[in-house]
């Protein structure tokens, strides 16, 4: 089995690929455990000293004969990652829509003319939610994008399931909560915030946090959102059916109780850290994404969330070897 992972220098896009390696197999379209025979990664950009096991290979989803060559004749399987992120596409309206929806376009056309369609993993965001939202929001809330980086993930969620309703490729996509904590540097996410006010703090450095201690936001640690990469690709389609689409499980998590959960883990001069200053332009798009979800088709599929806050602040602690 082929693999591509797309976006695979970036941050989750190289842990999948360190999964995949560790797995070995993935299971193919008749469930069963097939091995894989190699894990190509596609990015603009990769980490230094890349596992030699996986081939890099560097290009601009935007560029369609580069991408084309990349998927060869012979690709079996997609996780499609490489995106702009959201303050990124919200800064630049045109960098958005070319690499986030027509990068998107292009890569579901490349995998249309491969011989055999390919399973086809997609990572969207919470972010396509906004606007008046009820207090929980369920499988039957309607997206409705306050950000440009949204509007591009849920058209391409469309994309995603009427490619797979012709018959062109076999997808899934998967609405991710915020992710914390993101180890290495903040980036140009909105909600770089969530895994700066621990990361950061950890590593002796003060955070500015831009949104209230009240704000609230839906989380899923690095770990979890790796597991349901995978999770989405071997579940069956008779298990997916003509919705193509999930909103993934996650905890709420107030910002204000993450650092005091900080503090009871690492102390007061590490907590401390944090210093609070809101910034309006950030504080409305943050407020805009929904926290709180109730879950009952990602369960049934059998995805999982985290237990809570503590538990995903510990597993980065380990994760990173930090001494407290
Ligand atoms: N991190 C989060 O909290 C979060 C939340 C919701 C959704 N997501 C989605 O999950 C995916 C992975 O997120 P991440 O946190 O690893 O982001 P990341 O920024 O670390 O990785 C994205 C990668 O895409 C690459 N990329 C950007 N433009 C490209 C182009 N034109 N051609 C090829 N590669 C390009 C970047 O170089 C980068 O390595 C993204 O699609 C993101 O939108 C992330």
């Amino acid at each position: 089995m082929k693999i591509l992972i797309t976006g695979a220098g970036g941050f989750v896009g190289y842990r999948l690929a360190q999964a995949l390696l560790k797995k070995g197999s993935l299971a193919d379209g008749e469930g069963k455990q097939a091995p894989i025979s190699q894990i190509v990664l596609f990015d603009v950009a990769f980490p230094e000293n890349v596992d030699a096991r996986l081939k890099c290979v560097k290009g601009d989803l935007t560029d369609k004969a580069c991408v084309e060559a990349t998927l060869g004749d012979d690709t079996d399987a997609v996780f499609h990652l490489a995106s702009v992120v959201s303050g990124g596409a919200e800064a630049d309206f045109d960098l958005g829509m070319r690499v986030n929806l027509d990068g998107t376009r292009g890569l579901l056309d490349a995998c249309r003319k491969l011989p055999k369609p390919p399973r086809f993993v997609f990572t969207s965001s919470v972010a396509v939610f906004g606007g008046e939202l009820p207090e929980v929001l369920d499988d039957g809330t309607t997206p409705n994008p306050q950000g440009s980086y949204g509007a591009q993930k849920v058209c391409c969620e469309y994309l995603v399931t009427d490619y797979s309703r012709k018959g062109y490729i076999d997808g899934r996509s998967l609405r991710l909560p915020t992710i914390s904590v993101r180890p290495g540097k903040p980036n140009l996410a909105v909600s770089s915030f969530a895994s700066g006010i621990i990361r950061e703090p950890l590593n002796g450095i003060v955070s500015v946090c831009p949104v209230a201690p009240t704000a609230k936001i839906w989380l899923l640690s690095p770990g979890k959102i790796v597991d349901a990469l995978i999770h989405a690709y071997e579940t069956p389609s008779s298990a997916w059916g003509v919705n193509r689409v999930v909103n993934l499980p996650g905890i709420t998590a107030v910002v204000g109780e993450m650092v005091d959960t900080l503090r009871k883990i690492a102390g007061d001069k590490i907590a401390d850290l944090v210093e609070w200053k809101p910034d309006p332009r950030i504080e409305a798009l943050v407020m805009s994404w929904p926290a709180k979800f109730r879950n009952d088709r990602a369960r049934k599929l059998g995805f999982v969330a985290d237990t809570d806050v503590e538990s995903i602040i510990r597993g980065y602690i380990d994760d990173q070897g930090i001494k407290i």
